[in-house]
């Protein structure tokens, strides 16, 4: 069985027993039942603890034996020590899949090391697949499972996260929650004893709900099978790679367990397997937003539309400086703006459609200067002048956003104004529109886009001469 297969019952399990179900509100085992309960989880479920005859309302069994049907997925939330005695009753049971919460392993020196080995070689024995341990399990918003010890649960969207911390996990999904940013999957990998992110990796490439593989890694453990894995998938994946630096990757060793290996290996091995590179959280899903949805970019050269001649050139600053070009118009493009401008403005681009810009001026402008055939992208930039009308602006993007689809450019826009005139912006992000607060932000967002056209080049290059050849 391949590890899409072997994965399925511990994502999509028929029944679950939480282990370590604890009466106590204040535990994590209660937490993790009760959001299993409250997302409406439709499956079995079987609370496990010696103590107690029930909780929530639900009958408890002492031990996994007790249970009488089959169980496809065990929640472990015992205390690390106790956890080889519960695995094995677990594979004695032929539990398909164990999710590990508790800490205490690899992450805390030789005894935790040799204590994860241990579970491992009871997980292998047992046929069973092991996530964690030190993991907070897992959240999907698509199937309304929260199999996790950390309340609230993520927008449904198309971005799968994987991530190896768990407290940083969470705080990404409540990060996209805030800016109306959809996430498919959500998964705490923790010290990846056994699954790692090769696994998931093939796993959410065969998922129909995700488009954008989004991960947070501190430390990977078999190279070529991560790196076989990225190549295998199809979907973009962009990922943030922690512990670059001395500093922090003398904390990684003691987080999640991780050896953070040399930086400069690692930035040349993501390169030749196309995996996009984030540097921090917010950068993660500036990228993953753009390349889930906004086509990619078949082409370096930028069109740069914005109502402030400063927001302009440093736009067409930060594109050049990331590798884009901010060509020269062509000459029909030029004669079809005039109209649509000033007199004191030129028609070039960067364009300057000046503060007083107004709806039929950002789209009119916006559509030709989308249709140059030098033209591969548009980022579109409002500035809160005295006299912009960055609702108007709003709306112009969001319809050309809507009638350019056929263009197969994509399109970002770019706000800088500050939180006063953030609520109006906010519906691009509802709408899925890529929207940036900064220049950096807004090309850096364009670059990916444009490494995702070159990747899928690439793709369809080799498919191709597979083709020929067959
Ligand atoms: N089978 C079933 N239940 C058992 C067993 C057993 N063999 N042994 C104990 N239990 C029950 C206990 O009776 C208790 O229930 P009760 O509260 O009703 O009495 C419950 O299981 C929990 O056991 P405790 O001994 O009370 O353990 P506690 O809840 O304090 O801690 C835990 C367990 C949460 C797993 C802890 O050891 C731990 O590892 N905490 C850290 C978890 C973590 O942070 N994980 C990483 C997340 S990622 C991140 O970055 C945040």
């Amino acid at each position: 069985m391949g590890s899409v297969e072997e994965l399925r019952p511990i994502f999509s399990p028929k029944s679950i027993a939480v282990i370590g179900a604890s009466r106590s509100p204040m535990k994590i085992g209660y937490e993790i039942l009760q959001n299993i309960l409250v997302q409406g989880y439709t499956g079995k479920i079987y609370p496990i603890n010696p103590e107690v005859p029930e909780i929530m309302g639900l009958k408890v069994q002492p031990s996994v034996l007790a249970v009488k049907d089959d169980i496809d997925l065990a929640i472990i939330a015992v205390p690390a020590e106790a956890v080889p005695k519960v695995m094995m009753e677990c594979a004695k049971k032929k539990v398909k899949g164990v999710i590990v919460i508790s800490s205490g392993f690899a992450e805390t020196g030789e005894k935790g090391r040799l204590l994860e080995e241990e579970i491992l070689q009871i997980a292998r024995k047992g046929n069973m697949r092991l996530i964690g341990p030190n993991t907070l399990g897992y959240k999907d918003p698509i199937d309304n499972l929260d199999a996790a010890f950390v309340f609230g649960m993520p927008r449904p969207g198309e971005i799968a996260l994987i991530s190896q911390s768990g407290a940083l996990c969470i705080g990404m999904v409540y990060y996209a929650n805030g800016e109306y940013i959809g996430l498919s999957r959500v998964i705490s990998i923790g010290n990846k004893a056994d699954v790692d992110d090769a696994d998931l990796i093939d796993y959410l490439d065969q998922d129909p709900a995700t488009k954008v593989i989004a991960m947070y890694i501190e430390g990977i453990k078999d190279g070529k099978k991560f790196l076989d894995a990225a190549r295998r998938c199809q979907k973009p994946i962009v990922v943030i790679k922690a512990g670059r630096t001395p500093a922090g990757s003398a904390a990684a060793s003691t987080h999640t367990g991780s050896l953070s290996g040399s930086d400069i290996v690692y930035d040349s091995a993501f390169r030749q397997v196309h995996i996009q590179r984030a540097y921090d959280v917010i950068e993660l899903f500036d990228f993953a937003r753009a390349l889930a949805y906004q086509p990619p970019a078949l082409g370096g050269r930028v069109g740069i539309i914005s109502n402030g001649g400063g927001a302009g050139i440093m736009t067409a600053d930060w594109c050049e400086s990331v590798g884009l070009k901010v060509p020269n118009l062509t000459k029909k493009t030029i004669d079809a703006l005039r109209p649509h401008l000033p007199s004191i403005t030129s028609a070039r681009n960067p364009l300057d459609v000046t503060g007083d810009a107004r709806f039929h001026r950002y789209h009119a402008t916006g559509s030709i200067m989308l249709s140059d055939p030098n033209i591969d992208s548009l980022i579109m930039v409002c500035v809160h002048a005295g006299i912009a009308r960055p609702r108007e602006f709003v709306g112009a993007v969001i319809k050309l956003v809507g009638d350019k689809r056929n263009l197969k450019k994509p399109i970002v826009a770019c706000w800088v104004g500050g939180p006063e005139i953030d609520e109006v912006v906010q519906e691009l992000r509802v709408k899925n529109i890529p929207v940036y607060s900064s220049a950096s932000r807004a090309a850096k967002a364009v670059k990916c886009l444009y490494e995702e056209g070159h990747r899928l080049e690439l793709i369809g290059k080799k498919k191709q001469a597979r083709e020929n050849h067959s």
